[in-house]
């Protein structure tokens, strides 16, 4: 055998022999490095005769060649080798639990709606919705504002150009009393609910938005008085505000819906420049409200003589502001995950029955 050839093998011997890619690179530069035995072999060429560098030139190049061959061999069969020992130990259990919390947060209108929803169940009201796209009949009319009204005019209503098949004009409702009419018609007797959702005014600034949130109440029954109204609306902001000092004004006001009408305000305090409700130093005005008119009972086909009721109708944003502290209502509909994520509530925690609100 050649010493070229021996040679060969030894180097061969030695790259099949590296353990791991270090030594290889090792073997690597100590073969075809600048100073490596291979490439020292090659520079021989330059002192050979001619003759001797036709014949020894070919060899001398095979054997850097297969040099140069055998260690990409060895380094594709290290990598994969290494390849398969980290997917042996590198296994994912797709069936763990991923360790992120819940994520996102409720919004605080869908909070305080779902505070009002357990406060008032309590009470024995149900909850009831309707369109949010109403004719003209259900938002107004029926509602004792006919077509002249001067309270047409202060609902700065969005109108829409098409009619029902009736010939009512449709408009975005700006109130949620005609869900009073609505479920008042279904003659399903008594009634108490409430009536939650989007209501719609072309009005902005710091505290109006063209689409808003107001809460309805409704009683119908017999014998039904302004002091049950009082009593219930009590119940309802101390239950809700969670304090025991809260203090409800009734002024005398109007509504064309009502009769007596009467605006409530509830008292409030300053603290750290923040107000506060509770007490009787100074007072905010909060809701309207009042003993359902006569005229509106009969509109749904009831009689008035032989029911009456209570009505109430506050903004939900409004009661979320005073409870949580936010004086902007614009945010409110920003959709900026910092205010969110700030004035949002967790995922889970979901007012109860059994929580109480606050939980
Ligand atoms: N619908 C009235 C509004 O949006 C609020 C209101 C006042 C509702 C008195 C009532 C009520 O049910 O009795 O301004």
């Amino acid at each position: 055998m050649s010493d070229l050839e021996l040679i060969k093998r030894e180097w061969i011997a030695r790259i099949d022999g590296a353990r791991d890619l270090a030594a290889l690179e090792a073997e690597r530069v100590a073969a075809l490095g600048k100073q490596g035995a291979v490439t020292q072999l090659l520079k021989t060429l330059g002192a050979m005769s001619a003759e001797q560098r036709q014949s020894e030139g070919p060899r001398i190049h095979a054997l850097r060649e297969a040099v140069t061959e055998a260690v990409a061999a060895r380094k594709a069969a290290l990598e994969a080798a290494e390849l398969d020992r980290r997917l042996a130990t590198e296994t994912l259990d797709m069936t763990l639990p991923v360790e992120l919390g819940p994520q996102g947060s409720i919004h605080p209108v869908s909070q305080v709606m779902d505070e009002l929803a357990e406060i008032f169940s309590d009470l024995g009201f149900a909850v009831a919705t309707g369109p949010e796209i109403e004719d003209d009949w259900h938002n107004f009319t029926a509602l004792n504002i006919p077509e002249s009204h001067p309270a047409r005019a202060m609902h700065d209503t969005f109108y829409f150009e098409q009619t029902d098949a009736g010939g009512n004009r449709m408009l975005l409702r700006t109130h949620t009393s005609p869900v009073q009419i609505r479920i008042m018609q279904q003659h399903k007797l008594p009634i108490y609910a409430i009536m939650p959702g989007r209501t719609y005014r072309s009005d902005s600034d710091a505290t109006h938005t063209p689409m808003f949130h107001q809460v309805e109440g409704l009683v119908i029954d017999k014998g039904i008085t302004l002091g049950h109204l009082k009593w219930t609306l009590e119940t309802f902001l101390t239950a809700f505000f969670e304090r025991d000092d809260i203090v409800l004004r009734m002024r005398p006001s109007y509504f064309p819906f009502t009769e007596p009408s009467a605006e409530v305000d509830v008292g409030y305090h300053m603290e750290n420049g923040r107000r506060v409700l509770g007490g009787t130093e100074k007072w905010m005005e909060l809701l309207g409200s009042g003993m359902v008119h006569p005229k509106v009972i009969s509109n749904c086909g009831l009689d008035p003589d032989e029911y009456q009721g209570f009505a109430f109708g506050c903004g939900i944003d409004r009661l979320a502001m005073l409870k949580y502290g936010m004086d902007d209502l614009r945010a409110f509909f920003d959709g900026d995950m910092r205010w969110l994520r700030h004035y949002g509530f967790a995922a889970l925690d979901v007012p109860t029955l059994s929580g109480g609100v606050g939980a």
